[in-house]
């Protein structure tokens, strides 16, 4: 499908991970600058995950602008005794629209589990604000063949019930593709993409058709546009390229109705 065909509005999300200080806002305004001008015909949502301790400063700058910010990771209870962590409940007030679950690095980091995961994205759903549920298979489990068995479970296991397309994104990150510069062709994002697209449709019926399924790994501007046309490809996580602004926005171009 091409991009003029899509039927679901893509999300493109820049995973800014343990990186950025007061100084990074520069690179988001910037991010913003072009929604605002250059890049005002895009046809896709644009959000920014930076850590935590800049997100208030950067809602306060880019509140209400095209540009939406999102947490990398939250608690799954409101409040209570939990030295260094984060509800969901703060990120929404501190000014962020989703929150990142499950992404690879926080289940090999902190051993966390699909049930979780799960627990997180109800969460970020209690909050009122989005859940971008996040699986992929590790290289391992990609040269066994559990490619598909892998991701089929962690999506079963991973997504609250409640989910709808409009507080849940999933988001496919193969753990082997994360940073290295590897990326699946485009004939193996297309298989995987298709098959989470039938889980999602068997376990949310009609919600499923519509939910947006993000490719995330090594996502760079000179490889975009190929992985972004594949099929049931509705956007990037991206991560190192989302650091800065001229690299993100090549990548945001993408979806640039022309
Ligand atoms: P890279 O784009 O740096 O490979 O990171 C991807 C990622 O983990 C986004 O969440």
């Amino acid at each position: 499908m091409g991009i003029a065909g899509r039927k679901i509005r893509p999300l493109v999300a820049g995973n800014w991970k343990m990186n950025g200080d007061k100084a990074s806002l520069a690179e988001a305004e910037a991010v913003r600058d072009a929604l605002l001008g250059p890049f005002a015909s895009l046809a896709a949502d644009v959000m920014i995950a930076p850590p935590v301790t800049l997100l208030a400063g950067f809602a306060a700058a880019l509140g209400g602008g095209p540009v939406l910010l999102a947490g990398q990771d939250c608690h799954p209870r409101p409040c209570g005794a939990h030295t260094g962590d984060i509800a969901a409940e703060m990120l929404k007030e501190s000014g962020a629209s989703a929150v990142i679950v499950g992404h690879s690095e926080r289940r090999a980091d902190h051993g966390e589990t699909n049930a979780e995961v799960r627990a997180k994205a109800e969460a970020a759903h209690r909050a009122g604000i989005g859940a971008i549920v996040c699986i992929g298979e590790t290289k391992d489990e990609r040269i066994a063949g559990l490619t598909l068995d892998v991701v089929r479970r962690q999506l079963k296991e991973s997504m609250p019930e409640i989910s709808t397309a409009a507080n849940t994104v999933l988001a496919y990150e193969p753990v082997w593709a994360i940073g290295t510069g590897l990326t699946p062709t485009a004939e193996d994002v297309k298989d995987v993409h298709a098959a989470i697209r039938d889980v999602l449709v068997d376990l949310f019926g009609m919600e499923g058709d519509k939910m947006r399924i993000l490719y995330g790994g090594s996502v760079k501007p000179d490889n975009a546009a190929v992985l972004m046309a594949v099929e049931n490809v509705d956007g990037a996580l991206v991560g190192g390229a989302s650091l800065k602004a001229s690299d993100f926005l090549a990548i945001v171009r993408t979806y640039v109705g022309e």
